[in-house]
């Protein structure tokens, strides 16, 4: 198709509808280096400020779908799964929950991301298990599939490439808060997996990307639109991330918590949004998946999981003190009370700080700090008792984050 890209551009400023083959023309322009980054910075722009109508969007997740690889399952498959989170603070729901539902009969191809800014990733987390390898390709995937019923990887080069230029584009022009430009990049990579069944988990509060729970709404809404168009049973759960989940944040110490959580035990709220998630996607009920957590079947699945991607399960147990921080510091109640916030945002900073996440796509992180036994709201404290334990290079780090903690704990009287 000849596109005259100004033109489209334009059209889409002056806040019209674009067909889909022109969208498909620009995607595939941009994937080739025809179309070059100031066009798509500047098309970008003009769609953060007039958005996209469900079929534009439908049809952008379509072209950068199928600007790459797709999973290409066989025949005769089982229904094949995944859940995708928006992200926030300690959210590590996709470690104990891919091995559950593959032990329900499932598929669960899951290709994840890398943490970025204060919320984390489900990859840096698997990566500090030493030795497991996130960088497979498709075919290694495939065949993991088929032989153990799950895989969990990072994006390949050859996998939405689309959306891995698009995505650094938008990093660095102001345009990743856009509900069409998200919906596009999360479902393009979700839907490359080719899904039957897919959840959201969908976050609103000072630790996600959607402040309020009006925007996640019309983030799951939108994605339920594309779902809906391209044949996938999408459903989608909206989740305060007011307080980080569960009692751990940083990498190894969240993989210590999901791996407490797949031995049927680990902090309720964990438990109850991977049961909340799985049986949306899984063809077993609640009570089955209750079980497999608490006999052990679940824990074994993501033993298999460590093996396939090249590392040692035995290595599991002691990752605590494999990732030993050099400073590891209680950091006590300034009062008695009862703590009424934990602001997930503030912790998802202070985490930054420690080094547990990057500002830059290409920052190393640290997988021994972070935060961990930390008091959820609604308890109990006592003047000088540990409001949680901080995990630190060293001293001036620890009072940095302290620093940022003094803000997150809120206690009354
Ligand atoms: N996660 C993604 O993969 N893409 C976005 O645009 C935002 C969050």
């Amino acid at each position: 198709m000849n596109l005259h890209v100004p033109t489209l551009i334009g059209r889409k400023r002056d806040g019209k509808h674009l067909p889909a083959d022109e969208i498909r023309a620009l995607i595939d322009g941009y994937v080739s280096g025809e179309v070059p980054d100031y066009q798509m910075s500047a098309f970008a722009m003009a769609v953060f400020f007039k958005g996209m109508n469900a079929a534009e969007t439908a049809a952008l997740t379509r072209s950068m779908l199928e600007s790459g690889d797709t999973f290409d399952h066989p025949r005769s498959h089982p229904a094949v799964v995944d859940k995708h989170s928006t992200g926030g603070i300690g959210d590590k729901v996709s470690l104990p929950l891919a091995p559950l539902v593959a032990c329900t009969g499932a598929w669960v191809p899951m290709v994840s991301g890398r943490g970025l800014g204060i919320t984390g990733g489900t990859l840096d987390k698997l990566e500090s298990i030493p030795g497991f390898n996130v960088s497979i390709s498709l075919d290694d995937a495939q065949r993991q599939l088929s032989k153990i019923g799950v895989v969990m990887m990072g994006q390949t080069d050859r996998f939405c490439p689309a959306d891995k230029k698009l995505y650094s584009l938008r990093d660095v022009t102001g345009t990743v808060p856009s509900i069409p430009l998200i919906t596009a990049s999360i479902m393009s990579k979700k839907l490359a997996e080719s899904l039957d069944k897919l959840v959201l988990d969908v976050k609103f509060g000072s630790g996600a990307f959607m402040k309020t729970e009006k925007e996640a709404r019309q983030l799951a809404d939108a994605m339920i639109a594309v779902g809906k168009e391209m044949n996938v049973e999408v459903h989608a759960l909206l989740n305060p991330m007011s307080e980080p989940l569960g009692r751990s944040v940083g990498n190894a110490l969240e993989v210590i918590e999901s791996i407490e959580c797949l031995e049927g035990g680990g902090p309720d709220d964990l438990r109850k949004l991977v049961l909340d998630l799985a049986e949306k996607i899984s063809p077993a009920s609640r009570k089955d998946l209750e079980a497999l957590l608490d006999d052990g079947t679940a824990r074994k699945k993501f033993d298999e999981i460590v093996s396939a991607h090249g590392a040692d399960p035995k290595d599991l147990p002691n990752l605590a003190e494999i990732h030993e921080a050099p400073l590891i510091r209680e950091y006590p109640a300034p009062d008695t009370g009862t703590v009424v916030q934990v602001d997930a945002g503030m912790v998802g900073q202070a985490a930054l700080q420690l080094g547990a996440g990057r500002s830059r796509a290409n920052d190393a992180v640290n997988f021994a700090v972070g935060f961990d036994q930390i008091v959820k709201s609604g308890e109990p404290i006592h003047q000088g008792a540990p409001l949680c334990r901080v995990h630190a290079n060293d001293i001036v780090d620890y009072e940095m984050a302290a620093a940022l903690l003094d803000k997150a704990f809120k206690i009354d009287p």
